[in-house]
């Protein structure tokens, strides 16, 4: 398994259960991916606890609103239907959430038509979840290689995938065979400069996946969450305020005082995300009472607010804002890749012995918008699944036999300079797009690259980060309407007829 978060650490467990040999290798230390960043829940509809008149049918439905067209009905449908028994494996497993007045306490987030989001710690919940995967892993003695970088997939003659390249801490290169890789390995929010993600979020899984020749789709549709802590100039990891604080009744206003979401969208401050970034985005532009970069979000009138949201209450505190008293400053940053390498809801690529869950992937399950809470749901139901699929495909007698042999030579790759990078992607590839834009920022990235060999970690990520951005800047330009987080300044309509459909990328020969 690459990758320590929720679903890498589900897949490790459920491989160790059904008898399979492990290692969990990760690039920083064991809890230091994107899952225990998570704040609002887990997004499901459990047997006996849930609201009134709520189903899983409805869940789903929400999730194919939400998706704006591009969801994969089948993947949905899986997925949502298996959550109530991957949450119950997980609370099986240790993870404790938040008890309500009956069973567990609920809230609701964007695009939800019902309270189904439970979460841990208030607004902790990727923590605990993190917190009960790693130490079941530590029960079960599954091995976890930290501070390991993994660099390039290692194929077999006829292409598949039978183990990978690493860098240990000190960049010393080093090989690990296995019949099966899994990558969980989460996204790319890195691309951008200001981000939910932490600073290990470079798309590493991605790049190796398109460079094994797997297929990936639907990477022009970064998520930008609507809501991070604003500071001036903030750069790199932006504490989240969670959606569920809109849950629980805060207000979106702007720079005048004035209501963000009046009159935009029928379910108001909890539309879908990608409607309520790019309603605080526009509203932004007009720059009401001379404020562009940040608007507000309200929340003084919730109460026992400390206890309900910790985290948020002690960001804000840190910042300088009390949130009891006052609004509070937020605006939009990348946080999520609806995207990534093409699987189905068992983890399988096209790719002989290489399989994704989590972010990384794309199941079809979140289209062209991810549905909020629906992500940890996902590396839950797929990690599981994952695991389950090669221990099948190991059976079947289907994987490659790891191969002893020499390490392989490093690839030269392209890479940017990380702040010309994070700098156009953010002006010309974030919400509100055009094709100017769009190609000025190809040729930015263009000549700010040079050509590495992959034998640093500051080489493997930079290549990751640059081929990624190559590949959203075209899928972007190409996609000639807005669609859920794709919002294009040029063609603001959706266009059903031709662009209905994901856009597939692999990667030539060539490398291009
Ligand atoms: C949030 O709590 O607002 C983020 C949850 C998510 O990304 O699904």
């Amino acid at each position: 398994m690459l990758g320590s978060g929720v679903a890498g650490l589900t897949a490790a467990l459920r491989a160790r259960e059904l008898g399979l040999r492990v290692l969990v290798v990760t690039k920083g230390a064991v809890a230091d991916g994107n899952t225990r960043w998570a704040q609002g829940g887990v997004a499901v509809v459990l047997d006996g606890e849930r609201d009134e008149g709520d189903t899983v049918a409805a869940h789903a439905a929400d999730t194919v609103t939400a998706g704006a067209g591009l969801c994969d009905d089948d993947a949905v449908g899986t997925i949502i239907g298996a959550g109530p028994a991957a949450v119950a494996r997980l609370r099986g497993r240790g993870a404790e959430f938040d008890a309500g007045a009956s069973g567990l306490a609920r809230t609701r987030e964007g695009g939800h038509s019902a309270f189904r989001v439970i979460h841990a710690g208030g607004d902790a919940t990727g923590a605990e979840v993190e917190r009960a995967l790693v130490a079941a892993a530590g029960e079960h003695g599954i091995p976890v290689l930290e501070r390991h970088l993994a660099v390039d997939a290692l194929r077999t003659p006829a292409g598949a995938v039978a183990g990978v390249t690493v860098l240990d801490p000190a960049g010393v290169p080093g090989v690990l065979r296995a019949p099966a890789v899994l990558l969980a390995t989460g996204g790319f929010g890195q691309l951008y400069q200001a981000t939910s993600n932490p600073e290990i979020a470079t798309g590493d899984g991605l790049a190796l996946a398109l460079r094994a020749g797997a297929l990936v789709a639907d990477i022009e549709f970064v998520q930008f969450h609507p809501t991070v802590l604003y500071t001036p100039g903030a750069r790199g990891r932006c504490p989240l305020v969670t959606e569920a604080v809109r849950g629980e009744g805060a207000v979106l206003l702007d720079g005048a005082g004035e209501r963000v979401m009046t009159g935009v969208h029928p379910l108001g401050d909890l539309a879908p995300r990608d409607v309520v970034s790019a309603a605080i985005t526009r509203r932004m532009a007009q720059a009401p009472g001379g404020i562009d970069d940040h608007v507000f979000l309200d929340a003084t009138g919730i109460s026992g607010f400390a206890r309900r949201f910790p985290t948020v209450h002690a960001a804000c505190l840190a910042a300088g804002t009390d949130p009891l008293r006052e609004p509070i400053p937020v605006t939009p940053a990348a946080h999520f890749a609806c995207g990534g390498v093409v699987t189905g809801t068992d983890g399988r690529t096209g790719v002989t012995g290489l399989y994704a869950a989590g972010e990384v992937a794309r199941t079809g399950l979140h289209g062209a918008n991810r549905l909020a809470s629906n992500s940890l749901l996902e590396g839950l139901v797929v990690g599981e699944r994952a695991a389950e699929a090669v221990a099948a495909d190991l059976a079947a007698g289907v994987l490659a036999r790891p191969r002893h042999g020499l390490l392989p030579e490093a690839t030269c790759v392209p890479v940017a300079e990380r702040d010309a990078l994070q700098r156009v992607m953010s002006r010309y590839a974030g919400i509100g797009r055009d094709a100017d834009g769009l190609a000025a920022a190809g040729s930015v990235l263009d000549l700010s690259t040079v050509d590495c060999p992959l034998w640093t970690h500051e080489a493997v990520e930079g290549a990751a980060l640059t081929m990624l951005a190559q590949a959203l800047l075209a899928a972007a330009a190409r996609r000639t309407e807005s669609r859920g987080c794709h919002v294009r300044t040029d063609t603001p309509e959706r266009d059903d007829v031709t662009w209905r459909r994901s856009q597939l990328i692999r990667l030539s020969a060539s490398g291009q």
